[in-house]
């Protein structure tokens, strides 16, 4: 139990609901102080090798009411004692979106308490806020998860602005792709780090793929993987995986921290900032951590990391942005709507 310093609210209690792909999460925050994060996450789609978007949905139906009795029993609370509602507005599956707005809404209605739409991404940057040391303003930070990798700055107030961003897949996809395309199980980018711990990371030299500034591109390392096992017929590919599996995850898993760390070092050259955070699923990635922390030290900064069950989609971090906006006086209508593609509040 720790405090996430979510101001001088005394006698809050904020209840945060995440539900937008295919983890379902309450968690509950007492005075700014984390008191519960229940995590119900689907198995329902290992069998298909990626989220079944309708499946995911039903999930959420099915798994809302018990996480949220379960998080609030964890906390020690009533319904009744809760004096505010935070929820993932967006962005994420629409279906998934909708479960757990509509039940956000119906339970702030009922209760006769606000209301506060959280963006997914403003949630995971509010990660590095969940224990440890939070990071010194203006702050660079890489958000990577299995929809979004983008480069942004954080300044003195909590304004972001954004740097760069993938141009085609998000650096979790590409751990997810190349995790099918090897036979393993999703999410696959924790079964890659797993392999490629045993691997050596110099065995295949994936392309690189560098562009100027500080955007990137996953897609041709994807192919070059599917290249690379397609030259081979099936018996020879299978003997090949059954050798190499561990090499060629290490390559991969090279290859794509090269590649999400250069416009970071780039960006802290730039801008001058050495305090640099890394969150989103992909920020429990062993060596990325190990790499980037390195990279950031040797500048003289300091890499801040959310605790490992705050990396992955979690309704803490949710929980914690809602609770930061409610403190600054600020609620949503009960007519807001879940919204798949809802873009960040960024600075110009
Ligand atoms: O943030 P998150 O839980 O959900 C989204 O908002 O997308 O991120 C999920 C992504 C998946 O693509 C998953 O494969 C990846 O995070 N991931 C990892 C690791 N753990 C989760 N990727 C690489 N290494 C890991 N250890
Ligand atoms: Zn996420």
């Amino acid at each position: 139990m720790f405090s996430p310093n979510c101001g001088n609210d005394e006698n809050s209690c904020v209840l945060g609901i995440e539900t937008s792909c295919d983890d379902t999460a309450a968690a509950v925050l007492v005075d700014g102080v984390l008191r519960s994060s229940i995590i119900s996450s689907q198995s329902e789609h290992i069998p298909f090798g990626g989220v079944v978007p309708e499946l995911a949905s039903r999930a959420h139906d099915r798994h809302l009411v018990p996480v949220v009795e379960a998080a609030l029993h964890e906390a020690g609370i009533q319904a009744g004692d809760l004096t505010g509602i935070a929820v993932t507005r967006g962005p994420g599956l629409i279906g998934s979106l909708m479960v757990g707005v509509s039940f956000a809404k119906s339970l702030a209605a009922g209760l006769g308490v606000p209301l506060v739409g959280v963006h997914h991404l403003d949630g995971h940057i509010d990660s590095l806020l969940l224990g440890g040391t939070p990071p010194e303003r203006p702050t660079l930070v890489l958000v990577v998860s299995g929809g979004h990798t983008q480069l942004m700055t954080v300044n003195a107030s909590g304004e972001r602005q954004l740097l760069g961003k993938t141009r085609d897949d998000a650096a979790g996809e590409a751990f997810d792709k190349v995790a099918a395309i090897l036979g393993l199980d999703y999410p696959g980018g924790p079964v890659i780090d797993r392999l490629a711990m045993t691997g050596n990371p110099s065995f295949h030299a994936f392309p690189r793929t560098r562009l100027a500034g500080y955007d990137w591109s996953f897609s041709g390392i994807k192919t070059s993987m599917l290249y690379h096992l397609g030259s081979m017929d099936a018996p020879a590919r299978a003997a090949y995986l059954e050798k190499h599996l561990q090499d060629l995850c290490a390559s991969f898993q090279e290859a794509v921290v090269d590649m999400l760390i250069t416009p970071v070092v780039r960006a802290m050259k730039q801008t001058g900032f050495r305090s640099v955070g890394l969150v989103g699923g992909v920020s429990a990635n062993s060596r990325l951590r190990a790499r980037l922390g390195s990279e950031v030290e040797a500048r003289g900064g300091h890499l801040h990391v959310p605790e490992l069950s705050y990396s992955m989609d979690n309704a803490a971090m949710i929980a914690l942005s809602g609770c930061l906006r409610l403190t600054r006086g600020e609620q949503d209508p009960l007519s807001i709507t879940a919204q798949p593609s809802l873009p960040m509040d960024l600075r110009p």
